[in-house]
């Protein structure tokens, strides 16, 4: 209770695109600027919490007061917030890769002169929240992100079971909202008591009212 209801917890953060490499200067990346994950990160310090914030290539500062490593793929990711276990709170928020390049070359891949481009074979990253979310040290609680640009809704309760999380934040991230790279964020809170709807509001204010719901929620 009182001003700093999350002292003495842990929280791990994730935010930001991730990089997938073709070859050594070629990557498949995401319009994810880490706006929203940074300042959630930041908002769980400003409650008390211990945070790790690990990071995907993003050109925004550190937030100030939280641990931040930063990575470039899904994979790195990984392996980083698994190495932060055990904690209290998870929150992905990273927009993670689905997909990297398999075999991605460790040399420049070269144009052949009258030769068709070299098709991009693909496959699966891990998925992050869903290990967390399923791991025996899994954290008390878990929250996902369901950015989505139809069925909001629908897929965000989907993706609360497959993911083992208490809660997805769900957006829709039409280019018309303007949400992804945008300071403003519009979101659906869906968890097992059912569906709450946010207003428009700065990300640093969503990531503030989260914080508040967390520390609500842990008890
Ligand atoms: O399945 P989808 O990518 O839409 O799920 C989004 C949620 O899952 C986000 O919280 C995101 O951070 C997380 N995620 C992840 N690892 C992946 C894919 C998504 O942690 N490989």
């Amino acid at each position: 209770p009182g001003e700093k209801p999350l002292a003495g917890k842990k929280a791990i953060v994730t935010s930001g695109p991730t990089h997938e490499p073709i070859d050594p200067v070629r990557y498949i990346a995401n319009r994810s600027s880490g706006k929203q994950g940074h300042a959630i990160a930041a908002a769980l310090a400003k409650l008390g919490a211990e945070v790790t914030l690990i990071s995907g290539p993003v050109v925004i500062a550190d937030p100030i007061g939280v641990t931040t490593t930063h990575v470039e793929t899904a994979d790195q990711m990984l392996h980083a917030v698994l190495n932060s276990l055990p904690a209290d709170i998870a929150v992905m928020v990273a927009a993670v890769a689905d997909w990297r390049v398999a075999g991605s070359s460790d040399q420049k891949i070269k144009k052949q002169p009258g030769e068709p481009p070299a098709p991009l074979q693909l496959t699966e990253n891990p998925d992050i929240l869903k290990t967390i979310g399923h791991h025996a040290l899994r954290p008390r609680f878990v929250v996902g992100f369901a950015a989505e640009t139809q069925n909001v809704e629908q897929n965000g309760r989907r993706k609360l079971e497959a993911k083992g999380a208490d809660i997805i934040v769900a957006n829709d991230v039409s280019p018309a909202t303007g949400i992804m790279g945008g300071d403003r964020n519009r979101v659906k809170i869906i968890s097992s008591s059912g569906l709450e709807e946010w207003p428009d509001l700065g990300k640093d204010e969503v990531a503030e009212k989260l914080a508040h719901e967390i520390a609500r929620r842990l008890g």
